[in-house]
């Protein structure tokens, strides 16, 4: 399963590049509004950082006007996900777009229906929303393992993304149900490597060893 961490702070971007971990990288507009950096600047130094495919969503509500944004966009760099949302005009621009090779995310899918529209537009990836959908009392996870089960049934190449994660339990669902990749803040990638026992085995082990007086090499 491929780690996209979910957000435009460069900061932490580099650090989590740094374990070697990181496959790509998710952005929305709340996301550089957060970071307060222009929003083509921060984009092309996180293409630098991460060699896999870097989010960038449109703005546009229509499909000539996405076109023209997707096409500034692509330029950036050649590991740009042009991502778009589930609507008409933004399925008809991913059908567009990955026609001529562009990867697109769709966003904002909160249905299987809306998951096997953009598996039909061509969609490189689709992102479902567990959080969100979880946020209003509904199971978030079932939707994912409704798209893995359409998708397995046609051979469709979208992968599924798993996006607004709040919490481990959804990274280790998404990797039970067999999703392609999950997008999560980097609190919650972080919070991956912890366990109470391994930061209480680790005091012991350093606490024996220090009583051995021994050193290695
Ligand atoms: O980037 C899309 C998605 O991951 C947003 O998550 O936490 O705003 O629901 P959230």
């Amino acid at each position: 399963m491929k780690f996209f961490v979910d957000t435009a702070d460069i900061n932490d971007i580099r650090e989590l590049a740094e374990t070697g971990l990181l496959d790509g990288v998710t952005t929305n507009p709340s996301l550089i509004h957060k970071s307060g950096r222009n929003f083509l600047e921060v984009v092309k130094e996180i293409c630098g950082v991460v060699p896999g495919p870097v989010s960038a969503e449109v703005v546009a509500g229509d499909h000539a006007t996405m076109m023209r944004e997707a096409e500034i966009l692509r330029r950036i760099a050649d590991n740009i996900a042009v991502k778009v949302p589930l609507t008409i005009d933004g399925l008809k621009t991913c059908k567009a777009l990955t026609g001529d090779g562009t990867m697109v995310n769709v966003t904002l899918c909160f249905t299987a229906n809306q998951a096997l529209l953009a598996a039909k537009a061509g969609a490189t990836f689709i992102s479902p929303f567990v959080g969100r959908h979880d946020d209003i009392g509904f199971d978030g996870m079932q939707i994912i393992s409704e798209i893995r089960l359409i998708y397995d049934n046609y051979d469709y190449e979208t992968q599924v993304l798993v996006a607004s994660i709040r919490h481990p339990i959804h990274v280790l669902e998404s990797a039970k149900i067999g999703a392609d990749v999950i997008t999560a803040p980097p609190a919650v990638i972080r919070q991956l490597f912890k366990h109470p026992l391994t930061d209480r085995g680790l005091e012991s082990f350093a606490a024996d060893w220090a009583k051995t007086g021994q050193t290695i090499g």
